[in-house]
């Protein structure tokens, strides 16, 4: 029996002798629950581990120097995983499995909630510990099981158009598209330049991993269509959820997209961008304050993402803090938790790596939107976005839908037939 079952049993055991409230046990809601650190999950001061994917802004070690000074015997030590969000998930899950407590705080991707707190792999947080009325709401949404929270949001992503605007302006195209053929028109022209010739269009994230999962659900949501409807049942083998697929699979055969583009992740995507190969690339907002400082700085500007008939729908990306079930020094943790997600944290996250704040209210900050003109753009990218199916077998049903849609990019099955066999997939993982 491990901690969280014998303190769910004790909790049950207590509302039923005494009928007590729910909270006491920091059930859903635990709003009242502020002395939760002191409640035996919470307990303990010490050393801890901070894990989350490689931070090649430096501002991670940046926030955790901070922290570290100020608390020179609960010192927190930065474990770096890799890029890839595939591979940090499977070193979480590993480490959970093992019921190792060689990670404590977990810097989790917004789709993975539901699958870590059905597992039992992450606590539940108490909610009036965190400033959760000042951050955007989708974001907080994104931490919750079952009503409940889990994790806290830190950063927050939506997918923006970066666009060559010193280009855009010389071939006579005066604002940005807002439309997937407004955009190839553009390129048309833009490809007329002398200095352009070489460039290809466009390119997002099409390696197989969840960014291609990101890519292919905002293009077919962007033409309409959804992966799971309302109800979260799977509706993807439908004329809309083609045509996005189809705007993907017709780019790479015509060389809008350049075929290399099957092999990007954001970084390589950033990489062509910066060294002058693209046009508009699909990235996030941290290339915003990478790419200002590389050879392209000052010769771009984003957009909101284009869609069929209109603006497109990002997906909502972002990442949240959780608490390991299985980890020493939960007193610390939590602390620390609440150091990592303060609007404090989140302004230095923007100011030294252009990263999206959850908190409103800096987007709406005059001084910071003129520092950083994208802000405004960010936050409708956010408000918009469609979450990706929140499943507990989310780990599963990403597989499904990076293996489809590839073998769709790729052209080793026609777009139909993949989103005939990816409506199946899906069909048995929710019969699960
Ligand atoms: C970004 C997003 C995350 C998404 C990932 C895909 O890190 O914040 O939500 O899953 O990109 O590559």
């Amino acid at each position: 029996m491990n901690a969280r079952t014998t303190r769910v049993l004790q909790c049950s055991a207590v509302l039923v002798a005494a009928g007590l409230v729910l909270t006491a046990c920091g059930s859903s809601d635990d709003s009242n629950s502020s002395g939760q650190s002191k409640s035996p999950s919470f307990s303990g001061r010490g050393p801890i581990t901070y894990v989350a994917a490689k931070d090649s802004s430096g501002v991670t070690e940046k926030v955790i120097d901070t922290w570290n000074k100020q608390h020179p015997k609960e010192k927190v030590t930065f474990v770096a995983l890799p890029g890839d969000p595939d591979s940090q998930r499977q070193q979480m899950i590993q480490n959970a499995q093992t019921k190792s407590d060689a990670y404590t705080v977990l810097s989790l991707d917004v789709v993975w909630s539901s699958e870590f707190a059905a597992h039992q792999w992450i606590d539940q947080l108490p909610t009036a510990q965190f400033p959760l009325g000042k951050m955007l709401k989708p974001t907080v949404e994104t931490g919750k099981y079952r009503d409940n929270l889990y994790a806290v949001p830190a950063s927050s992503d939506g997918g923006m158009l970066y666009y060559r605007s010193d280009l855009l302006k010389k071939a006579g195209v005066s604002t940005p598209p807002t439309t997937w053929a407004q955009m190839q028109a553009a390129c048309a022209k833009v490809k007329k330049l002398p200095e352009a010739k070489d460039m290809s269009c466009y390119a997002g994230q099409f390696q197989k991993y969840e960014g291609l999962t990101v890519n292919f659900a905002e293009a077919v949501n962007s033409a309409g269509g959804v992966i799971t409807d309302a109800g979260g049942k799977p509706d993807v083998d439908t004329p809309a959820a083609k045509k996005g697929l189809d705007f993907l699979v017709d780019s790479l055969k015509d060389g809008t997209i350049p075929k290399e583009a099957v092999t990007y992740q954001e970084e390589d995507g950033r990489q062509a961008f910066q060294n002058g190969k693209l046009v508009f690339l699909r990235n996030w907002p941290y290339v915003y304050s990478l790419a200002e400082k590389s050879k392209v700085g000052g010769k771009f500007a984003v957009a909101p993402l284009p869609g069929l008939d209109g603006a497109g729908s990002s997906s909502l990306g972002g990442h949240n803090v959780a608490l390991s079930s299985f980890a020493k020094n939960k007193a610390t943790a939590l602390d620390f938790m609440k150091f990592f997600t303060s609007q404090e944290t989140a302004t230095t996250f923007l100011e030294d790596a252009s990263m999206a704040p959850p908190y409103e209210s800096l987007y709406d900050d005059r001084a910071l939107v003129k520092q950083y003109p994208y802000l405004p753009v960010l936050k409708k990218s956010i408000l918009n976005a469609a979450p990706r199916p929140r499943v507990v077998q989310y780990g599963d049903a990403s597989s499904a839908i990076q293996q489809q849609a590839y073998a769709a990019l790729t052209g080793e099955k026609s777009s139909a037939q993949a989103l005939k066999d990816l409506q199946a997939d899906l069909q048995k993982l929710s019969a699960q």
